[in-house]
């Protein structure tokens, strides 16, 4: 069986292409550049047995080339890490519908919108009020439309927060701001909160992410016509994830609670606006589908995915404590 992977070398691909090389498959791997961002040492020799396309897919689109190069795909299953507009979307799904047996499409939970009902089913309503999720949830609504009225084969796969060892989590503040935090709950320093903290992350390691695209494969009959959810078996407060990663260096972490528009005076500007996101929308999802539908069994808790992250920091030396 033939896969390509649109956009296969990132943060899902570099988990994602190995296994569906163990499997057997053929895989071809479209990216501008021929080499996974992540390359395990165990992993490394499969990718020797990839088929590069190598292109620039927004340059395409631009050009008018993409269209012609998805309209001779040669491949049973396409999946699609990268399309982040219906028109992305339509352009690949027009031009492979005739002669794809699986179509996959990479969604995200933002499509989701902020929390109501937790933990969130995949058969509630889209509420998304980011652009970002507003584009993915049509996506998916196009795509489940098209199946409906046409048959067309497509899954959609909505991840958490995609962690991995090289990928820094959403940190236990909910935001991306370097190692700091880490050394600050090492050393007992004061770390800042908005509200009362009780903000949940819904974490994902990539090779959970890349074990649900290889399942939906497996199990393409059940998938077909399907949405799921992937995430860590549980989602986390931002109180308990830094009560679990101080606990790493023994110490208990020193919180400070800060109404949420405050926390501009104590961050800067990128992290609160990251931050502020993962508060409005405190995700927390059921993966009940992906179990009983797929076998999904999640590898990775948010606890496991932290500490595999900040082990690497410290060997690589980018956290030095
Ligand atoms: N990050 C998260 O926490 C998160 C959460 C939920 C959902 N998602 C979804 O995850 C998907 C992204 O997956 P990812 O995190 O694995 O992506 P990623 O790490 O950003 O990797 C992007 C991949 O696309 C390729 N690429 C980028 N620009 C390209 C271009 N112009 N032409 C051709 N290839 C290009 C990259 O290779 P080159 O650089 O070599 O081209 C790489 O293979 C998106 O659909 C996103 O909505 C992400």
């Amino acid at each position: 069986m033939k896969v390509l992977v649109i956009g296969g070398t990132g943060h899902i691909g570099s988990y994602l292409v190995p296994r569906l090389l163990l499997r057997g498959y053929e895989v071809q791997v479209l990216a501008r550049n021929p080499r996974p961002y992540y390359a395990e040492a165990s992993t490394s020799m499969l990718w020797n047995e990839v088929e590069w396309i190598i292109a620039d897919r927004q340059a395409e689109e631009k050009n008018g080339k993409w269209q012609k190069r998805m309209s001779e795909v040669d491949a049973d299953v396409v999946i699609d890490l990268i399309a982040y507009t219906p028109e992305q979307n339509r352009i690949v799904v027009e031009s492979v519908k005739d002669h794809v047996s699986h179509f996959i499409h990479c969604g995200t939970i933002w499509s989701y919108g902020p929390s109501s009902r937790v933990p969130y089913k995949e058969y509630y309503p889209r509420k998304p009020i980011t652009e970002y999720g507003k584009m993915k949830a049509k996506i998916e609504s196009e795509l489940m439309e098209k199946y409906k009225k046409e048959g067309f084969p497509a899954t959609v796969i909505h991840p958490g927060h995609i962690s991995g060892k090289k990928w820094l989590p959403i940190d236990p503040q909910g935001t991306r701001n370097g190692v700091g935090i880490y050394r600050s709950l090492a050393h007992g320093d004061v770390v800042y909160l908005p509200d009362n903290g009780l903000t949940t992350l819904h974490h994902v390691h990539a090779d959970d992410v890349a074990q649900i695209f290889e399942l939906a494969i497996l199990h393409r009959k059940a998938a077909i016509g399907e949405s799921f959810s992937v995430a860590a078996p549980y989602a986390m407060t931002l109180v308990s994830c830094n009560e679990f990663v101080a606990s790493l260096f023994g110490k208990k972490p020193n919180l400070k609670f800060v109404p949420l528009q405050k926390m501009s005076e104590v961050m800067d500007e990128n992290a609160f606006e990251i931050m502020k996101d993962h508060v409005i929308h405190s995700p927390c999802v059921s993966i009940e589908k992906a179990q009983s539908v797929l076998g999904y069994q999640p590898r990775y808790t948010t606890e496991e995915i932290y500490q595999e992250s900040i082990e690497y920091l410290l060997e690589s030396k980018q956290l030095i404590i």
